[in-house]
């Protein structure tokens, strides 16, 4: 029964408790989904997946036709003819898919995000979907955790702004035209500090550390318009944050004025139970929506016991209300009431388009990072002999990540098939045996070996206890590498590994994560040199697991090291010093630094510095802003990140690079939770990562 839609509110004076429930409840379309249950008005939304373990397991791709017939049920069958509002995991592109997350944070490229988002959204807007469950913003300092994959990396300053340009990707400036998506902020908040690195394990965060670390990348996916949030299945201090009104209510609604949808994880209201935290799973339903949760994601928990719980008066009407208003206006966000249905046929027109695989090429080209090069790299177009080994020298799927569930294998570049467009070679070997490997690489010029992850050795739930490279691949590299032959090493991983041993002798290392579908392409493009590495890491690369959780910005504490150099406390078996810091990369150019000027600027500050190219060929250098604050009320870190800058430069090319930084952005949050910028000591540093640059100290009043 298809019905003029007016308002929300005059919807709602029409919608019985029962009805208005429904629209709380997420229902996987997975086998029991049923058009009885639609018809009924018991489905508010449906998220489209056959398992608890999107990410883990193939499922089914989502088809515009499909969606179509269930939206159909819904708008012309049901008594108020609401139409179902359609979720996916688009994590990182649907059918093209880009660089893992980890990888695009790599890229400090929010443009390139931004636009790799809006083809995503697109492409799943053609398959019916309305709603994709990304960004996620969760802050990792911990790679055993193996949804690090996923996140944009350790730092929140680098974090946010991507959220941002995820955001504005996926939403654009209005939900309701075509190709637009409504995005999903998670995993609502500390997720990533999961004890041990142990998937949904629990969490103990100081406030303080909440507020200036986890947080700080929601408020700008909040900031940037973001339409819905998810919360996560861990507990922090005590208190899952699927039942914890302070964080959903007071930080989420009342303090950031955050006025979307809040979803729960899949089943995380009713896992309050196991948690220890509810009764039953009526109890769960109670405490979730008390604590803010509007949607119940497959627990079926409001589904079961939110009728009951209104009549006997344990929730307020209001609560119902509340939260069936906010999903109700999604959809009318989203145009849904006026456009409930997909055009069958867009998929054809937008799907692996041009300007899809442009975008997530681009993303890819700038997400890999030369973590060494002892100018091996780059190659020369044409070889004579060319060896190119490794267990994922020549595969697809890897290349595509953890969270990949429209993307099609048979698409993707493999690295060989990049090389093989990108050069010239008279005779190419090519094996992912390491003995054949081993007896090939004698006869070539050089070697190329792509080690790496499975792409379910991260991901959800994936979380592994070393950091070595996969078993055999060191002896792989090992055994190519005796040959004595110059060797570059390509790594595709989900997650910072430890590689010092493996990588000992080789004499370029390419770090490329889980590059998306025309990955290849983009890894021979820099091997030859057509593409300039550019990318900078995310997330600090410890020497060993030993190290973990290391992270750049650190504490001082009393009794402070130089990791790099001297202190107090230190390992007795290990290098107190990361593998590869936060912000390094290398280059085929190198760049300098001179020139750094301070100067008050309103109330803040007016940073500049030259950069010059002071190589041979152009690139791009990712300019990067830190800060200390020396003495505060609370103990603040060695470094933050306040700003970056991606600039070209042509060979000998010298420009300034200013940053400005208000009295504001000089402040963190207190012990009191409240943002405070004190007087005092600071010092700034610009530089192309985060050990090395130009420093200067400041006072202020
Ligand atoms: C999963 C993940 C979450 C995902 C949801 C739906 O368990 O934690 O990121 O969006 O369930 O698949």
């Amino acid at each position: 029964m298809n019905r003029p839609f007016t308002s929300v509110a005059d919807l709602m004076a029409e919608m019985t408790l029962a009805e208005k429930i429904g629209q709380l409840h997420q229902s996987p379309n997975d086998t029991h989904l049923n058009a009885e249950e639609i018809r009924a008005g018991r489905v508010g939304s449906v998220i489209c997946t056959s398992s608890a373990f999107a990410g883990n397991e193939d499922q089914e791709r989502v088809r515009a036709r499909k969606v179509n017939e269930m939206q159909r049920v819904a708008v012309e069958e049901s008594r108020l003819g609401i139409p179902l509002l359609v979720a996916r995991d688009v994590i990182h592109g649907h059918r093209t898919v880009a660089p893992i997350p980890l990888g695009q944070a790599a890229s400090w490229w929010p443009e390139g995000v931004k636009d790799a988002a809006e083809v995503a959204g697109l492409e799943a807007y053609a398959d019916g979907i309305r709603w994709v469950f990304t960004p996620m913003l969760d802050i990792a300092r911990d790679p055993r955790w193996g949804r690090v994959a996923e996140g944009f990396g350790e730092d929140p300053y680098l974090a946010g702004i991507m959220a941002s340009a995820a955001v504005l990707g996926y939403q654009g400036d209005d939900l309701a035209a075509k190709g637009r998506v409504a995005a999903c902020a998670k995993h609502f908040a500390g997720y990533g500090a999961a004890e041990g690195g142990r998937d949904y394990n629990t969490t103990e965060i100081s406030r303080n550390t909440m507020r200036n670390i986890y947080l700080p990348p929601f408020k700008a996916a909040v900031d940037a318009g973001v339409a819905s949030i998810m919360s996560g299945f861990h507990e922090i201090g005590g208190v899952p944050v699927s039942g914890n009104r302070w964080l959903l209510t007071d930080v989420l609604r009342e303090e950031w004025g955050f006025e979307g949808v809040v979803v729960s994880d899949w089943g995380a209201v009713a896992e309050l139970v196991p948690h220890g935290m509810a009764e039953d799973k009526r109890d769960a339903g109670a405490k979730g929506l008390l604590a803010g949760i509007d949607v119940d994601m497959a627990a079926e928990a409001y589904l079961d016991h939110l009728e009951e719980l209104v009549g006997s008066g344990v929730v307020p009407l209001a609560n119902v209300d509340q939260a069936c208003r906010r999903v109700l206006e999604l959809k009318a966000a989203l145009g849904l009431f006026e456009n409930p249905y997909t055009e069958p046929d867009l998929a054809d027109e937008v799907h692996f388009s041009a300007a899809a695989q442009s975008a997530v090429l681009d993303l890819a080209r700038k997400s890999a990072v030369l973590l060494r090069n002892n100018g091996l790299l780059p190659l020369p177009r044409k070889i004579k002999t060319l060896g190119v080994f490794g267990p994922l020298h020549d595969n697809g799927r890897e290349l595509l990540g953890s969270w990949c569930l429209d993307g099609i294998e048979s698409d993707v570049v493999t690295v060989l098939d990049g090389i093989k467009a990108e050069f010239e070679i008279e005779k190419l070997y090519h094996s992912d045996l390491p003995d054949e490997a081993s007896f090939q690489a004698r006869h070539c010029d050089v070697v190329i070996v792509v080690v790496g992850e499975h792409h379910l050795r991260s991901g959800e739930n994936n979380c592994i206890t070393t950091l070595d490279l996969p078993a055999g691949q060191t002896d792989f590299l090992a055994g190519v590498k005796r040959m004595g032959i110059p060797t570059v090493a390509v790594i595709l991983a989900g997650r910072p590994l430890a590689l010092p041993r493996a990588l000992n002798d080789v004499d370029a290392i390419l770090y490329a994560w889980q590059p998306g579908t025309l990955g290849g392409a983009a890894v021979a493009e820099i091997l030859s040199g057509t593409v300039n590495p550019s990318g900078k890491l995310p997330v600090t690369f410890p020497r060993t697991v030993g190290q973990v959780p290391i992270y750049y910005n650190h504490k001082a504490t009393g009794r402070p090291t130089d990791p790099y150099g001297h202190g107090w406390s230190r390992y007795i078996d290990e290098k107190d010093s990361p593998l590869y810091e936060f912000g390094f990369g290398l280059s085929y150019t190198t760049f300098g630094y001179s020139d750094l000027q301070v100067a008050p600027h309103g109330d803040g500050f007016y940073i500049s510095a030259q950069v010059t190219n002071t190589g041979a060929v152009a690139g791009e250098e990712i300019v990067q802003l830190y800060l200390r604050d020396h003495a505060a009320t609370v103990t603040r870190p060695v470094k933050e990140l306040k700003g970056f800058a991606r600039i070209p430069l042509k060979p000998g090319e010298s420009r300034p690079v200013s940053f400005e930084l208000s009295r504001h952005d000089l402040g963190f949050y207190g012990a009191d939770e409240v943002w405070v910028t004190e007087p005092g000591r600071f010092t700034f540093w610009v530089g192309p990562n985060s050990r090395e640059g130009l420093s200067q100290e400041i006072l202020l009043g």
